[in-house]
C-alpha cells in the first residue's frame, strides 16, 4: 500500500502514470479513450448484451460501452479494490442503473462463472500483466457463447526492452570509438541505468517479466491455441512528443507501476555530477521538443466458434 492507502495499481493510474499533473493525465484519458474506441470498434457489428471488461482498471472502458450501446449490460471485473470501487461510482454517476455489476477479480472469481455467460470479453491494457495468457485466453473462451466475440488492445513492451537489452550488451562489449567527448561514455552509463530501471535489460529478465514478453504475434498464435476463430490483429505504432505538459511532470511519470520515474532514479541513484550531467542532456532534449515518445499496441479482435 501507497502512503495514500492505495494499492500499487490505484496508485499507479490515479497518480503516477501522470506524473501527478492533472494536466497530464487528462491528455493521457483522451488518449486511452482513443484505445478503448478501437477496441470496442471491433464488436460494433453486433453490439454485445453482456460484456466483461477485464482489468476494468478505473472503468474506461465498460463506462465507453455502457456510453455507446444503451441495451449492453457490462461486469466490470479488476483485482485492485480502490479501481473497481471507482468504476462503480463512475458507473453510477453516468446514471447506468441496473445495467452494470462489479467483479473483484482473484485467482477464483471468474472459475465461479458459468460456460458461455457473456457475449463479449473486452480488455485494455490488462491482458498484458497476465503471468499465463495462454490460460488466460482459454479461459475468455469458455467464458464466452458461441459466437461471442473478444477484443483486446494491449501494450507491447518487448522493443523497449529489446533495446535496453542491447544498449547494455553494447556498453559492457564494445569499447567507445575514439574521439568521443571525455563525458559521453559516462552519459551512456547513466542513461542505460535509467532505462533499466523501466525495462528489463537481460534476455533472461526479459523472458520472465509478462508484460515485456510477447508481441502481437505471440498474442496471435495463442488466441488460435485457444481455440478461437476469425483471429485478427494489428500493431499499430505511433512516434510523437510526449504527451506531459512539462519537465517535471515528464520526470515523475512511469510508463508502468513496475517502472520507476526519471526523478526518483536522478535523486537517489547518482551523485550530484552524475544527476546534473543526465539531467541537463536530457532537458535540454525536451526543450527543443526533440523527445520522441513511441507507443505500441496490438489489438486483437477473434470469435468463439
Ligand atoms: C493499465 S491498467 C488498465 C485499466 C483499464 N483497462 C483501462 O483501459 O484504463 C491495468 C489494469 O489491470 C489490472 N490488473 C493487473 N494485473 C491483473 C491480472 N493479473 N488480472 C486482471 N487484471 C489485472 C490492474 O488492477 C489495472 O486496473
Amino acid at each position: 500500500m501507497s502512503p495514500a492507502g492505495l494499492d500499487p495499481w490505484a496508485q499507479w493510474l490515479l497518480r503516477d502514470r501522470g506524473g501527478a499533473n492533472a494536466r497530464y493525465e487528462e491528455r493521457i484519458e483522451a488518449r486511452v479513450a482513443q484505445y478503448v474506441d478501437r477496441v470496442l470498434d471491433a464488436l460494433e457489428p453486433a453490439p454485445p448484451e453482456l460484456l466483461l471488461d477485464f482489468g476494468c482498471g478505473s472503468g474506461a472502458l465498460g463506462l465507453r460501452a455502457l456510453q455507446r450501446w444503451p441495451r449492453a449490460q457490462v461486469v466490470f471485473a479488476d483485482p485492485s479494490p480502490a479501481l473497481l470501487a471507482l468504476a462503480g461510482e463512475r458507473a453510477r454517476a453516468l446514471g447506468a442503473q441496473a445495467r452494470w455489476r462489479l467483479l473483484a477479480l482473484d485467482d477464483e472469481s471468474l472459475r465461479g462463472i458459468g460456460d458461455g455467460a457473456f457475449d463479449a470479453v473486452a480488455t485494455r491494457s490488462a491482458l498484458a500483466y497476465v503471468a499465463d495468457k495462454p490460460a488466460m485466453l482459454a479461459e475468455f473462451r469458455r467464458l464466452l457463447r458461441p459466437g461471442g466475440r473478444l477484443s483486446l488492445g494491449e501494450p507491447v513492451f518487448r522493443d523497449d526492452a529489446l533495446a535496453a537489452c542491447a544498449q547494455r550488451r553494447a556498453l559492457e562489449e564494445v569499447a567507445p570509438p575514439a574521439g568521443l567527448a571525455p563525458q559521453q561514455p559516462q552519459l551512456l552509463r547513466l542513461l542505460q541505468h535509467w532505462r533499466a530501471q523501466q525495462f528489463p535489460d537481460t534476455e533472461q529478465e526479459l523472458e520472465r517479466s509478462p508484460y515485456c514478453n510477447f508481441s502481437e504475434r505471440e498474442l496471435f498464435a495463442w488466441a488460435l491455441q485457444a481455440g478461437f476463430a476469425q483471429v485478427h490483429v494489428e500493431l499499430h505504432i505511433d512516434a510523437g512528443p510526449s504527451l506531459a505538459p512539462d519537465w517535471d511532470s515528464f520526470t515523475r511519470h512511469t510508463p508502468h507501476p513496475y517502472a520507476r520515474s526519471l526523478r526518483d532514479v536522478l535523486e537517489r541513484d547518482f551523485r550530484p555530477e552524475e544527476r546534473a550531467l543526465l539531467e541537463g542532456v536530457l532537458r535540454e532534449n525536451w526543450e527543443r521538443g526533440a523527445m520522441v515518445s513511441v507507443e505500441r499496441m496490438a489489438y486483437l479482435g477473434a470469435s468463439r466458434p
